[in-house]
Parts: C-alpha cells; structure tokens; sequence
C-alpha cells in the first residue's frame, strides 16, 4: 500500500491553520494532507470531523531521576511514557541528573541505561547541572550540545542542586557561546532555608507550612535575579515552573525591556492552590499530596496564570511531573505521620493529565484558542528544544504524532479517577475533576499507542531524540566585549 495509515476527515489544528483533510503517514512520517487522500493504505482510521493537534510535547518531566534522600520516582521510562502516550503526548524530555563528583556524560550514560528498552514515545533528554566546574562549562558542555544535548536546567534552591550566581553566569556564557537553552528553577534557598526554620522551631509542621516556607516575594527575588544575569550575559533562558503573579510580573517587565525571557507554567498552578495543602481531621498527611515547588498559590493567582497563558506571556505548558507515591517506603509519607513538610519528597504527577486539563478548561472553558494550546504544549516545546518541525506540529515531513480528540458534552464530563490513569503513582491531584475532552487515539510516528481505551505500544519502541539548538531569537544588544 501506498501508506501505513491514512486519518480520514481531521479537523487539523495547529498554531497557524485550522481545516478538515485527510492524513497519509509512511515510515512514521506525515507524507500527504489532502482532502479525499487516495489510498490504498494498509490501516484506515475515521477521525469523523473530530479535533486532531499534534502530539504533546512534554518539555518538563522527571522519570527514574536518582535521588538521595529515600524518596524514589514512583515512574520509570515505561510507566511514565505508557502515561504520556495515553494522554496524548508524544515526546518527552526528562532530565539526566550530574551528581556532584561526577561528570554529566556519567549522568547521560546512565539515564540512557534506564530509557532504553523501556520508553513507548520518543524523548530527548534536559540536563541537570549541579556542579558547575570549569570542567563542565569549557570541556564538558560543549561536547554535550554538540551531541544533541542542548538544554540545561540549573537550581537556584535545593542543597545538593544549587548554583551560585558566579555558576549561573558561567553556564548562561556557556549557553550563548554554544546556543544552548537554560531552564532555571528560580527561589532563594537562603530565604527558604530562614524561613523553614522558623515554622519547625514553632512545631507549625504540617503540609500546609511548606507554602508558608516558600512565598511568593521568595520566588519573584530569584526570578529576578536569573532575568539580571541573562540580561548581563545576553542570553536566552526559560523561567521553569511559574507559580502566579509575582514571577510573571518580572516576566512582563523583562518583556517589556526586550530581554529573550521565556516562562513555563503547569497545570498544577491553574488547578491547585495552598488550601489544597490544608489540613484534613481524618489525614494530617493528606495535603501532602500537592506539595510541590515552588508551591500552588490561591485562586486569584490561578487566574493571574489563565491571562499568562492565553496573552501570550508563557511559552510552554509542561507537567513538572514529579511523580512520588503518597503510601509506600518511597512515597510522600514515608517519614512517618506527622513528618514536617520539608521531609515530604517536592513534585505532583500530571504527564497524563496537561494535555486533556488544559483542552478542557483552557480551549473548551473558554480560556485560550485551540492554535495558542497547540503552541503551548507541542509547538512552542518542540522549537525551544530543537526539535521543531520533526515534533510539534502537523505538517508533510514531521513524524506522525497526533491526538484525536474526544469531547464529552455539558452533563456527559468524565469524572477523573485515578484508575483511569497509567502512571504507577496511587493518586492524582485531580481526582474528581469533570473533564470535557480526552484523547481518543494518540498516534507516535504512525502507531496507534492508544485507542479506543487501550493502551498499544511495546516497551523500548520510543526512540532518543537527538536535539538541534533552540529555534528562539537571540537578545538584541550583543555585549561581545564581555565573552
Ligand atoms: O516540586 C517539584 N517541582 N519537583 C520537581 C523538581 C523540580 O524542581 O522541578
Ligand atoms: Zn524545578
Ligand atoms: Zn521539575
């Protein structure tokens, strides 16, 4: 036959275009969109006027990460890509995480071990430097992005991750030497540090205290401070994980400057909020369950987050996710009833859930327009990773990744339950939301990963995606005297 598949009668999204055609997919790739496409093609798949995007691409998602305090990711290569592929997303790009003492190129081998043979949809991976030697920055770095390891998330939190700011300025020269992206986790860990402190002294331990431990002024100071120092460099970077209005203020003012900022936000900033930390009589730990960095802010933040996304403010819509269980040796109670909040392991699962969340409130709620949810989850991601236009979006030559919607009508939602989910995490900071829509099919390079229900691919059929450097534009005002 002619083609492996053709998708009869999409009404195709992107971020440019909107139209009903026929897909034809060969060798994994989109060779044809035509109305009335002639076959023969060896699988016939009626989208039946439904919404098809292009495959999520997830730029923010941590599987198998090492850790080294007890807790350990509840997912794998498989059970978070098996995840991905039935909400929807196609490539994912987890982070291979440099202990101190050791090489990143350590890091990259081992995290290759754990993908392969196991991951369903293609990846590409971020790297996480802790340790920003002159080893790193001048020998070891470059070697990396000219292997297709192009972006680097650095911390400005977290003991055992954190950067100075003389090592965020070495990486971000790295960065624009070579044209690497960096993704910065911005909070001041001092001020956490201080403020942890205080709450633990006041026995105010419960969930609900790590908000308390991480305001917002503790955020919008970092955000700040990693604007200032790309700024000096001159150097494209991406504010991780937006939580609400401060950072974004910061966001709009470097904007507004001119500065090459790009931000991300999440799904658990549009839906969570601190009281969801709150205490429940029966489960003291309950809140637990939400506890993630930095921390769900309060309802008028999640709409100061909705006006981000649909004004064009953020570049890219990832799930951060982070999947720990709640019950088990590993999992967020595993420091006992009644642990303080900073034993409890950060991150919230949600690699299923972004696409069809976002589909629901965002495009169907009215919130943001197909094309801006197709840039901020497929096209956006793919281009800030140098994956653009192999991934992201629908067109002759990308790989065929697709997702044919279903849409449920008002009294008809499906109500979200964790067992609806193929995560191996035992809950869902969702449960009980009423979704409108959900992936009906989610096509990865022309196979049908999940249909009708059932999840399809084989364990290490995804492939490591080598990346290109970031398709974004440079900063205006060269400052070349100081590099
Ligand atoms: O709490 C979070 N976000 N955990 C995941 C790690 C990170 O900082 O992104
Ligand atoms: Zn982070
Ligand atoms: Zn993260």
């Amino acid at each position: 036959p002619q083609y492996d598949l053709i998708v009869r009668n999409a009404d195709i999204a992107t971020v440019g275009d909107r139209y009903r055609a026929d897909i034809g997919v060969r060798d994994g790739r989109i060779v044809a969109i035509a109305q009335g496409l002639e076959g023969p093609a060896a699988r016939e798949l009626d989208a039946a006027g439904r919404l098809v995007t292009p495959g999520g691409v997830d730029g923010h998602c941590h599987f198998d990460q090492p850790t080294n305090d007890g807790s350990r990711y509840a997912d794998d290569f498989y059970t978070g890509t098996r995840s991905a592929a039935c909400g929807g997303t196609t490539t994912v790009l987890p982070f291979a995480l440099q202990q101190r003492g050791s090489s990143i190129q350590a890091a990259v081998d081992d995290y290759h071990q754990r993908a392969n043979g196991k991951a369903v949809i293609d990846y590409a991976f971020h790297l996480i430097v802790a340790e920003a030697t002159k080893d790193v920055t001048q020998r070891e770095l470059p070697m990396l992005i000219e292997k297709g390891y192009t972006s680097f998330k650095i911390y400005m939190t977290y003991d055992d991750l954190k950067l100075a700011d003389r090592q965020i300025i070495e990486v971000l020269a790295t960065a624009r030497k070579h044209g690497a992206m960096t993704m910065i986790h911005a909070e001041n860990s001092d001020c956490i540090a201080w403020l942890t402190e205080q709450l633990l002294d006041a026995g105010l331990t419960a969930p609900r205290y790590h908000a308390s431990s991480r305001p917002m002024a503790v955020e919008r100071e970092a955000t700040h401070r990693a604007i200032a120092l790309a700024e000096l460099i001159d150097t494209p970077i991406l504010i991780v994980h937006v939580s609400g209005r401060e950072a974004i203020e910061q966001i709009h003012w470097a904007r507004g400057r001119g500065l090459p900022i790009h931000a991300e936000t999440c799904p658990q900033y549009m839906f969570l909020s601190a009281e969801d930390l709150g205490i429940d009589p029966d489960d003291p730990m309950h809140g637990a369950r939400c506890i993630c960095s930095p921390p769900p802010r309060d309802k008028a933040n999640q709409q100061f987050i909705w006006n981000g996304l649909s004004s064009g403010l953020f570049t890219i819509v990832s799930s951060d996710h982070a999947p720990f269980n709640m019950e088990g040796p590993h999992g967020k109670r595993a420091a006992g009833e009644g642990a303080a909040f900073d034993r409890v392991p950060n991150g919230v699962p949600g690699v299923e859930t972004r696409l069809p969340l976002l589909m629901s409130e965002g495009v169907l709620g009215g919130r943001i327009d197909i094309h801006r949810f197709v840039e901020l989850t497929a096209t956006n991601p793919a281009r800030l990773y140098g994956l653009y236009p192999r991934k992201g979006t629908i067109a002759v030559g990308s790989d065929a990744d697709l997702v044919v919607w279903d849409q449920f009508p008002e009294g008809q939602e499906r109500v979200l339950d964790n067992s609806m989910l193929h995560h191996a995490v035992d809950y869902t900071p969702y449960e009980g939301m009423r979704m409108r829509a959900w992936p009906a099919t989610t096509v990865s390079r022309g196979r049908l990963v999940w249909h009708e229900g059932r999840f399809l691919a084989e364990a290490g059929s995804g492939e490591f995606l080598p990346c290109l450097r970031p398709q974004v534009p440079r900063a205006s005002n060269p400052l070349e005297k100081w590099l």
